[in-house]
């Protein structure tokens, strides 16, 4: 497993926005939007692309193009659902599909109540978008839901993650293409499975409480 923590003035600062719990929701949106967009910049390096044959005011040259079968976006329900608007400003062709998961409070163990995904992601890449890798079980879940499908080339983008769910992945997915980029890689857990400093429930910062 690959993994990439931004360093990045621009970054940081708008995570510190996003960290203040005094950020409305509305400016919470903007700034996760920016944020995915700055992040799907190192996510995106490695995508597939193809020699194309362009005209230019002055010659004819080989560009690039995106590679076929194009590349699915996958965000994680509810948060990461915030993170897809800034994912496909950079990649417009992509194909979406979505993944419904929750986290039992209690037991911290990740369900999946929702999937809409391609059959097959055979020779698709995959960029999984959530916002908070905590203890890494939903990410854990979500990566083995794509490999069943025949995804081989995962990246993850989230814009936090804690040490210990990092390290969950890594231990998971031996064997599978998976990289992980990071916004910041903060302290710890704590004893509720929250990542500290953190910015509290992502989900609920993006879009409110749910009973
Ligand atoms: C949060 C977060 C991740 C998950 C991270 O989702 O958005 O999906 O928990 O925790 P983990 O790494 O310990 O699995 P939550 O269950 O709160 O659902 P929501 O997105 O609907 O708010």
């Amino acid at each position: 497993m690959d993994l990439h923590v931004a360093n990045h003035p621009l970054v940081s600062h708008k995570l510190s926005v996003l960290r203040d719990q005094d950020t409305p929701s509305p400016v919470f949106r903007a700034l996760t939007s920016e944020l995915v967009t700055l992040l799907a910049y190192e996510a995106t390096r490695n995508i597939r692309t193809e020699d194309h044959q362009i005209v230019t005011p002055v010659q004819t040259t080989v560009g690039k193009k995106l590679a076929k079968p194009r590349p699915v976006v996958v965000p994680i329900l509810r948060a990461g659902l915030g993170m897809l608007e800034g994912m496909v400003a950079l990649l417009p062709s992509a194909e979406v599909g979505f993944l419904g998961m929750v986290r039992d409070e209690e037991t911290l163990q990740p369900s999946v109540y929702a999937e809409r995904l391609p059959e097959n992601l055979s020779d698709r890449q995959c960029f999984v978008l959530d916002p908070m890798l905590a203890t890494g079980g939903s990410l854990l879940q979500a990566i083995r839901f794509l490999a069943q499908k025949g995804a081989s080339d995962i990246t993850a983008v989230c814009l936090l993650g804690a040490p210990e769910g990092v390290k969950a992945v890594e231990e998971g997915t031996k064997g599978l293409k998976v990289t992980i980029v990071l916004g910041a890689l903060d302290e710890k857990l704590n004893e509720r499975g929250f990542i500290v400093p953190g910015l509290g429930d992502a989900g609920d910062r993006l879009y409110g409480t749910v009973g």
